[in-house]
């Protein structure tokens, strides 16, 4: 069981100034971010910021992860390559919220480049607020693990 304090985050040049300010809001909410890059604003590749972020959610060395690029698109994709991830792109505190209490994600995503500060501060505060609802939701994410154990490969 991981410590549900540490959060990680990662972002790509896109998602930098965001990465940056969530950081510092988790600091202020009183959890502990493990910041994964980037660290300047030169440009850079998502797939090499949000792989080792998504992989370490996937072998459940950390529990919980934040993933910014410009437009959250990208990060997303690459995330829920990842066996046992469930990352969600969202841009409204409604899908935050359900991305938690139906989805259980356990990746936010968010577009550097499409929200602003305020907003994704109220996004994420919603998701790592929400419980997972579990009963008829649980049988579902159930079907997706099935969907992963028949297309991916096992470590
Ligand atoms: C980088 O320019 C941009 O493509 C990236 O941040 C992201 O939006 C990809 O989905």
């Amino acid at each position: 069981m991981q410590d549900d304090n540490k959060i990680a985050i990662a972002s790509d040049h896109g998602g930098l100034e965001l990465k940056e300010d969530l950081k510092a809001y988790l600091a202020e909410l009183g959890f502990s971010a493990v910041d994964m890059g980037v660290h300047n604003a030169d440009s850079v590749d998502y797939p090499d910021y949000g792989s080792p972020l998504a992989g370490k959610v996937s072998k459940g060395e950390i529990n919980r992860g934040i993933l910014i690029c410009g437009t959250g698109i990208g990060m997303s994709i690459l995330a829920n390559k990842y066996r046992n991830v469930r990352a969600a792109l969202v841009s409204d505190v409604y899908t935050a919220r359900m991305s938690k209490e139906h989805n259980n994600a356990n990746i936010l995503v968010i577009g550097g480049r499409v929200v602003g500060k305020g907003l994704a501060r109220e996004m994420l505060k919603t998701w790592l607020e929400t419980k997972f609802e579990g009963g008829r939701h649980q049988k579902r994410l159930d079907k997706i693990t099935e969907v992963e154990n028949k297309t991916m490969k096992k470590d």
